[in-house]
């Protein structure tokens, strides 16, 4: 198992590709509306990369077994759970859409993130499970500090989310991220606490949990090669950040602007878009 622990230069490093891979997502923000195809999601990101000067790191990825992923980025539209592939179908009201963005900068770092996006009025039940799985990943962030253990993060998203009548995906999880955007270790969403590899300050992973309005279990959707859906066809949401283990707890580093404003319950974390927190 190598984690690689990164030191305090090459998390500059990391900053700057989250920060980016965080800006991505504000840039498409405002044209993801009723009507907008995810195939026009993936070319706004696109012309966005190409004026920071940094790639895809999801166009062209290829793990064994999978064909080249075609997108810039990953749209996951209502009972996609993941790695829905950018196509020429509007959205319509109604619809709620993961897009996940990972970036590669010209110092070669990674940044990995995603966000979910209401198209319109969407049912409540819908809304719900949007809010939720946002709160879901902030419980399992708010585990992160030295000495606590990746299944202290599962536990804490799977007993939140199973809590609130939802779901968790096992076959999906977070990971290392580095120079290349999956490393060691593997970040589950469910689990034990005190469990699996302990915290240490400098690690980079991301924390990403796919909730299930129905069962947990998912299946490959046609014959793309990428696509994953619910088996029962119920809605799934995901949220993704990438976090920093830091010496005393963690930092978010994949926050911009356009990031929602963090859950009132999280406690530790000082929001650097806050006012008061730059004035301190
Ligand atoms: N962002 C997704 C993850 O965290 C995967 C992106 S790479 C892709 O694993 F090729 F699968 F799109
Ligand atoms: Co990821």
């Amino acid at each position: 198992m190598t984690i690689h622990y990164k030191t305090p230069e090459e998390i500059e490093g990391m900053r700057e590709a989250c920060r980016l891979a965080s800006e991505v997502l504000d840039y498409i923000t405002p044209h993801i509306r009723p009507g907008i195809t995810t195939k026009r999601i993936d070319e706004l990101a696109a012309q966005c990369l190409k004026a920071q000067g940094t790639v895809s790191a999801a166009i062209g990825y290829q793990p064994p077994g999978y064909p080249p992923f075609p997108g810039h980025l990953c749209t996951s539209v209502n009972h996609v759970v993941c790695h829905g592939i950018p196509n020429d179908k509007p959205l319509k009201k109604g619809d709620i859409v993961n897009v996940d963005l990972d970036l590669i900068t010209k110092d070669g770092w990674c940044g990995d993130n995603s966000r979910m996006f209401l198209i319109g009025e969407v049912s409540i039940a819908a809304k719900r499970l949007v809010n939720l799985t946002y709160e879901a990943m902030w419980h399992g962030i708010e585990q992160v500090r030295p000495g606590a253990r990746l299944g202290d993060v599962g536990h804490a998203i799977q007993k939140f989310a199973e809590g609130h009548g939802l779901s968790v995906v096992r076959e999906y999880c977070g990971h290392g991220i580095g120079r290349s955007v999956h490393e060691e270790p593997q970040v589950l969403h469910y689990g034990k606490p005190g469990t699996l590899e302990e915290l240490r300050p400098g690690m980079t992973f991301t924390i990403e949990p796919m909730l299930n309005l129905g069962r947990r279990e998912v299946k490959e959707f046609g014959n793309d090669g990428w696509t994953i859906v619910t088996k029962d066809r119920s809605l799934s949401a995901q949220w993704e950040h990438t976090v920093l283990v830091t010496e005393t707890g963690y930092d978010v580093l994949t926050v911009s602007a356009g990031s929602p404003a963090v859950p009132a319950f999280v406690k530790g974390y000082v929001d650097p878009r806050q006012p008061a927190a730059a004035a301190a």
